[in-house]
């Protein structure tokens, strides 16, 4: 997407051919800086600490990751290591570890002196494949708009609540949860989009809505606890989020408060829409709230918060007293039975084990 009238995508192949550069997105949306990955500690780094985040950027990272270890070790060894230390940097996004396979499957039958090449070249394919798959997701999720639209006085918005970042800072590009909305903006269709601030990291507050300003899309910030109250009072049509691990069943695993927001859209009778690409299935896990590993990150993050102070510098502030102990699990699991549709690149799937083989019948 464009910022400042440039294009970007959020993670590049570097001119020297070895590295790559990414959005730091620690920064945003204070500022805008690029920064060099030129290691695989350095790519591991950049996932564990988020400096990049959202599933489907997390795989491409990683991708991109191996391509470099095998420029510094590609033996068999080196990259079984590149595998376990890259997938040991975030556990829930399933697209990391899709993305490791598919490297380990490419890179293994060839000669260690042919890897790294290889490498490169698949990992910009993925790269590029995250493109196309979004394009497709913000497709069908359009014609989910449009539907709406079409029951509206001509001018009025199509009012959708999204919760984290599941943007084009959290893909390569275009974003998933807002590929139909960028879609329905360019097709003239009025939206008005609600942002969570999703604490504790904030990545509504901070990168939805710096994407929704850099892209002209009317939006509102609100705190996580005020989406069930708009529910009730008929302000949102539709809710969309990302998630970054969906199961065969249709349960969907996503940044801590999605539950709870399904939860108020099923009360409420909104639709609450799931956008994912393939990759973010997992097909070897049936029952979510049992069997996806639920990341389980710093307190600090909690009791801690970053933000511009008045005389322009960006500082980190406490929130709670000295003493006070913070647990902070990233994520939780919806169940499919509060799931209206999974919206995937090849259309929208029931959210059930039939639903989901219905479109992806070879996985
Ligand atoms: O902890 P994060 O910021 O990596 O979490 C990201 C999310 O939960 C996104 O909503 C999800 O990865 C989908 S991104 C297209």
């Amino acid at each position: 997407m464009k910022v400042a009238e440039r294009h970007y995508r959020t993670i590049w192949p570097a001119a020297d051919g070895r590295s790559v550069e990414i959005i730091d997105q620690r920064w945003l949306p204070h500022e805008f800086r690029v920064v060099p990955l030129t290691t695989m500690a350095d790519v591991a780094t950049a996932i564990r600490d988020m400096w990049v985040r959202g599933a489907p950027l997390i795989g491409v990272t990683a991708a991109y990751g191996v391509a470099i270890a095998m420029l510094e070790d590609s033996s068999d060894a080196g990259l079984d290591r590149a595998w376990d230390v890259l997938h040991e940097t975030r556990p829930t996004a399933i697209n990391l570890r899709w993305a490791l396979d598919d490297m380990r499957r490419l890179l293994a039958p060839l000669p260690a002196e042919q890897r790294a090449e290889a490498a490169f070249a698949r990992a910009a394919r993925i790269a590029d494949e995250d493109v196309e798959l979004n394009r497709n997701i913000g497709r069908h999720g359009l014609d989910i708009i449009r539907k709406i639209a079409a029951s509206k006085q001509p001018g009025e918005p199509v009012r959708i609540l999204t919760h984290c970042n599941a943007g084009w800072l959290a893909t390569v590009d275009y974003g998933t949860a807002t590929s139909p909305i960028y879609l329905a903006t360019e097709a003239g269709i009025p939206v008005h989009v609600y942002v969570d601030e999703t604490r504790p990291r904030n990545q509504g507050a901070q990168l939805t809505a710096w994407e929704m300003v850099g892209q002209g899309v009317p939006h509102t910030l609100l705190v996580d606890n005020a989406g069930g109250h708009l529910m009730q009072h008929g302000m949102v049509d539709m809710v969309i989020v990302g998630t970054d691990r969906t199961t065969r069943n249709g349960d969907v695993c996503n940044k801590i408060g999605t539950y709870l927001k399904a939860l108020a859209a099923h009360d409420n009778g909104v639709p609450f829409y799931v956008a994912l690409p393939s990759p973010t299935i997992d097909w070897t896990v049936g029952d979510g709230v049992a069997e996806i590993p639920i990341e389980e990150r710093s307190g600090d993050e909690v009791s801690l918060v970053w933000g511009r102070a008045a005389d322009g510098t960006v500082v980190q502030v406490r929130i709670s007293p000295d003493g006070t102990n913070a647990a902070n699990p990233a994520f939780d699991v919806t169940p499919a039975r509060l799931v209206t549709g999974l919206i995937t690149e090849r259309g929208i799937a029931e959210a059930s084990e039939t639903g989901l083989r219905g479109l992806f019948p070879a996985s």
